[in-house]
């Protein structure tokens, strides 16, 4: 019997709320806690381009023999398209390859597991905060993984000074995850003139750069969301970028997303990329490719491109409006502490500084989740639930 000793797993701090949420049998129960968009009436819509793209594909596809380990190959031409801009260096000198995985998570682990197994580097720096899954995931793969700081809560700001102070301790060949875009959980981003200090940091101390992209098109816009890692791109010889589509496709439950290696020159990279491709032979020996189709699809036509751009920009004004209305409804409800700085944060996610108390008992007292570390998932407010939402934080304060 092996069975016998294990031991129950802790409850995932943001997929376990989905499942005490579906438990609760509170009629106004609100869950603020997963990242997934809403519409205003609450739903999480099939984009109408990923609609049209599948019944192109509907039609038209004609075998579901195998991909490559790498899988549709359209499609990574186009991941490195969006990340890059079509003229990039990196594209110029063919110095980057990609690979479709599975999300996010699958695709940070292909990284992790990647550096593990062809490289000397053993240790990772991740923000504090940042994403819970993010200990999980590369210590999973046998990294260590150590936090610089990034967030002061007094101003509920970046904390710049310390986030160089700690990264300039870091030993060459570290890795260092930075969040493309719309930082998750804080919602603070880097501005360019900061963006370029951390490229000069990670050049000067030999640090490798690993990008975590799952929200470009959220903050800004897609390019603007890239400037960061464009930036960062262009001054240092060697990073990594784990890419997702869940959030700005709509398509979590496909599980796309992509690894892309940028070596020094193209032998290098594409020496690396040839173990990234015998790592997913280990892992899962190539992806599905529905999700893969579904984009390079959409990529590639110049009207079904468009209309997904309009959506994406639909869905962040969206959530940019009701994080005015979250603010401006905490005044209404009688919260008197200034949340003003909410305003600043980008993307799905506001880091509301609530105390893990008052987080249990939104969910207890009120059948409001949100993340235990006061992450909010703005996304998922919509006019109708901002009144159950406002009241309960009004109360807890
Ligand atoms: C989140 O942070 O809520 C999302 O990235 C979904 C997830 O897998 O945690």
């Amino acid at each position: 019997m092996i069975f016998s000793l294990v031991e129950r797993a802790a409850a995932d701090p943001i997929l376990g709320l989905t499942d005490a949420f579906k438990a609760d049998k509170r009629a106004n129960k609100v869950n603020l806690g997963v990242g997934i968009y809403k519409d205003e009436s609450g739903q999480t819509p099939i984009l109408k381009s990923v609609k049209a793209a599948e019944a192109k594909l509907l039609a038209e596809e004609s075998s579901k023999s195998y991909l490559g380990m790498e899988g549709v190959l359209a499609y990574n031409k186009a991941v490195q398209g969006l990340l890059f801009g079509e003229n990039h260096n990196v594209i110029q000198h063919n110095r980057v390859f990609t690979a479709q995985a599975p999300g996010g998570t699958g695709s940070l682990r292909v990284a992790a597991e990647f550096v593990m197994r062809h490289t000397s580097s053993r240790t990772i720096w991740v923000s504090n905060p940042t994403w819970a899954n993010h200990q999980n995931i590369f210590g999973s793969a046998g990294l260590e993984v150590k936090q610089y700081r990034y967030y002061k809560a007094e101003s509920h700001g970046l904390d710049f000074e310390a986030m160089l102070s700690d990264l300039a301790a870091a030993n060459a060949g570290d890795l260092v995850l930075l969040h493309g875009c719309c930082h998750n959980p804080t919602g603070i981003d880097l501005n360019s003139m900061q963006w370029q200090q951390v490229a000069d940091l990670c050049l000067e101390k030999a640090l490798v750069p690993l990008f975590d992209f799952a929200y470009q098109g959220f903050g800004e816009g897609v390019d603007e969301d890239a400037q960061g890692l464009r930036l960062v791109a262009n001054t240092v010889p060697e990073l990594m970028v784990a890419n997702s589509f869940s959030k700005n496709f709509g398509l979590y439950n496909e599980r796309i997303g992509a690894i892309t290696v940028v070596g020094n020159n193209e032998t290098q990279a594409s020496n690396s990329f040839s173990q990234i491709k015998s790592t997913i032979r280990a892992l899962y020996s190539n992806p599905p490719a529905h999700g893969g189709l579904i984009v390079s699809t959409i990529l590639a036509d110049n009207e079904l491109k468009a209309l997904w751009l309009s959506e994406l920009q639909e869905m962040r004004e969206r959530i940019a409006q009701m994080r005015a209305l979250f603010v401006q409804s905490l005044k209404d409800y009688g919260v008197t502490q200034d949340f003003s700085f909410i305003s600043e944060q980008n993307g799905m996610f506001s880091f509301s500084g609530l105390s893990k108390t008052q987080v249990g008992r939104l969910r207890d007292e009120f059948g409001v989740y949100i993340v235990g570390s006061g992450r909010i998932s703005v996304a998922g407010m919509t006019k109708t639930n901002m009144p159950v939402i406002c009241k309960a934080i009004a109360a807890v304060l």
